[in-house]
């Protein structure tokens, strides 16, 4: 019964489909802008650190806990643990929460896409500029949950076909395609007037600050958790999503190896795609004279605003761009949820299995994808805050939680906020401490001779708990308002 969990065909593949999951709208809008947010090359630094010995450790935590145990997140806990069995549950709730926005996002870069492709046919770039088009794509309730509808159509399809008959497929042709589009818009973004500014303010600590683009940089505390938030959730980690993906791994597979590239390969993508998007935005900018502090330089506004307002004014080739650009972000967006799908997804047919059962892949998906459609149209039709929805916590009209700006806002607080932190918070505590290192250590040295054994034990059992628990209160105080540091 258990060949019938199906494999990836290759370690490639595998490869192609985890720095898939990895590399996301975390990457494009996140870090480029937190890292010039909170001091360039500081945060930078930071974000290494914390990548090496944070984010790799887990990484092999949640890839061996997988292979050992041959079952998704839920199984995988109660198989190996007595105390924190539950923690499974809360590494489900994460991914199908995530999916609320996640597809409504993705369906917003369909219609941006769709948009330039149309400009790109028929002329008319230079018509609206980008606030007009983001807000009447906010206000289009019908269209927004259209889009949304298209892009998880898309998900289920590639999710419907199995891990190497869909995802890995799809991430085959996706993720050297993204890293193809990603070098055009590169080139073209480095080669616009002004761009150095923009590197300036990628790189150059204290660089935001003296050129006006914030007012004044953030605490160490504040880097340090707003650093290993994002690499958490750009990394893909405490959702499942690796552990679930690397319980179709072969047992003569490399596992450290496989870490190492990775966090590599996400990293890279992530700073490269700062030099994507930041010189354009901020090149943009100075040309219309608008004042650093007013550029958007990260979320939804510099994907949907100021780079569309960089494509309008580029002239002919504008729309070109354009649509390279929404593709990429498109596939980066597709590659991640198809994880967060098959999250919730290899849950169920595990659990099929276990019964005795044999699960119907295609009947499952089909579920899951319903399922989220019903919370992300609530998303969809909230259309970040700007129609006027009621959001948990809302008041008489008050909002009594500083989250509730939007119902992006509060499942995005939830998720990445708390679930994630905990998560991972209460993984580590596991490992290190109750079923002990050896345990996936032994599991770690099938298919790789490296001798890590001080570096993985030490890392998860002192240093991962304490980072865990700096980013969890600085998480709690970012979402809540709480100003502690
Ligand atoms: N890593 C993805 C990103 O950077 C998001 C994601 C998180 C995907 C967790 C899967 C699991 O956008």
């Amino acid at each position: 019964m258990k060949n019938e969990r199906g494999s990836w065909g290759s370690n490639i593949g595998f490869l192609m489909a985890a720095i898939g999951s990895a590399v996301g709208l975390g990457n494009i809008w996140g870090f480029p802008y937190k890292m010039g947010k909170s001091g360039g090359f500081t945060f930078l630094l930071i974000y290494l650190l914390l990548a090496v010995f944070v984010g790799f450790v887990i990484m092999m935590g949640e890839l061996s806990m997988g292979r050992k145990t041959r079952q998704g997140v839920v199984g995988a806990y109660h198989s190996l643990s007595k105390r924190f069995p539950w923690v499974g549950w809360l590494a489900i709730f994460a991914p199908f929460i995530i999916m609320s926005f996640y597809a409504v996002l993705g369906g917003y870069c369909i219609d941006y896409m769709a948009l330039n492709l149309s400009n790109l046919a028929f002329g008319g770039a230079e018509l609206t500029s980008g606030a007009d088009l983001f807000s009447a794509m906010l206000a289009n309730q019908f269209g927004s949950v259209a889009f949304t509808l298209l892009f998880l159509l898309i998900c289920y399809a590639i999710n419907r076909g199995g891990i190497s008959g869909g995802i890995e497929k799809f991430n085959n042709v996706g993720m050297p395609a993204l890293f193809v589009m990603l070098v055009i818009i590169i080139i073209r973004s480095l080669t616009l007037p002004g761009a150095a500014e923009g590197l300036k303010f990628m790189l150059v600590p204290g660089y935001a600050v003296k050129a006006g683009f914030i007012a004044s940089s953030p605490g160490l505390v504040t880097v340090l958790s707003a650093a290993g938030g994002q690499m958490f959730f750009s990394l893909s980690l405490a959702m499942g999503a690796m552990i679930t993906y690397g319980s179709y791994l072969d047992k003569k597979e490399n596992l450290v190896k496989n870490s190492a590239v990775i966090v590599v390969a996400d990293t890279l993508v992530a700073f490269m795609a700062g030099i994507a998007v930041i010189p354009a935005a901020v090149s943009n900018g100075i040309r219309n004279g608008v004042e650093m502090s007013q550029i958007k330089l990260g979320g939804p506004s510099l994907l949907f605003i100021t780079l569309q307002d960089v494509f309008r004014e580029m002239g002919a080739a504008g729309p070109l761009f354009g649509v390279i650009f929404y593709l990429l972000v498109l596939i980066a967006a597709i590659s991640s949820a198809i994880s967060l799908v098959e999250v919730v997804s290899t849950f169920f047919l595990d659990r099929a299995a276990r019964k005795g059962r044999e699960g119907n892949r295609h009947k499952v998906v089909f579920w899951v994808c319903v399922a989220i459609m019903i919370e992300a149209t609530i998303v969809a039709l909230d259309g970040l805050g700007s129609n006027g929805l009621w959001v948990p916590g809302q008041a008489g009209g008050a909002n009594i939680r500083p989250w509730n700006d939007c119902w992006l806002d509060f499942m995005d607080m939830m998720s990445e906020g708390v679930a994630m932190p905990l998560g991972s918070l209460l993984m580590s505590l596991m490992i290190g401490w109750e079923i002990k290192p050896k345990t996936l250590l032994n599991e770690i040295h099938h298919g790789s001779a490296s001798n890590i054994d001080r570096f993985f034990s030490i890392c998860i059992r002192f240093i991962v708990p304490l980072a865990m628990a700096f980013i969890l209160l600085g998480q709690i105080n970012d979402f809540f308002s709480l100003n502690l540091f």
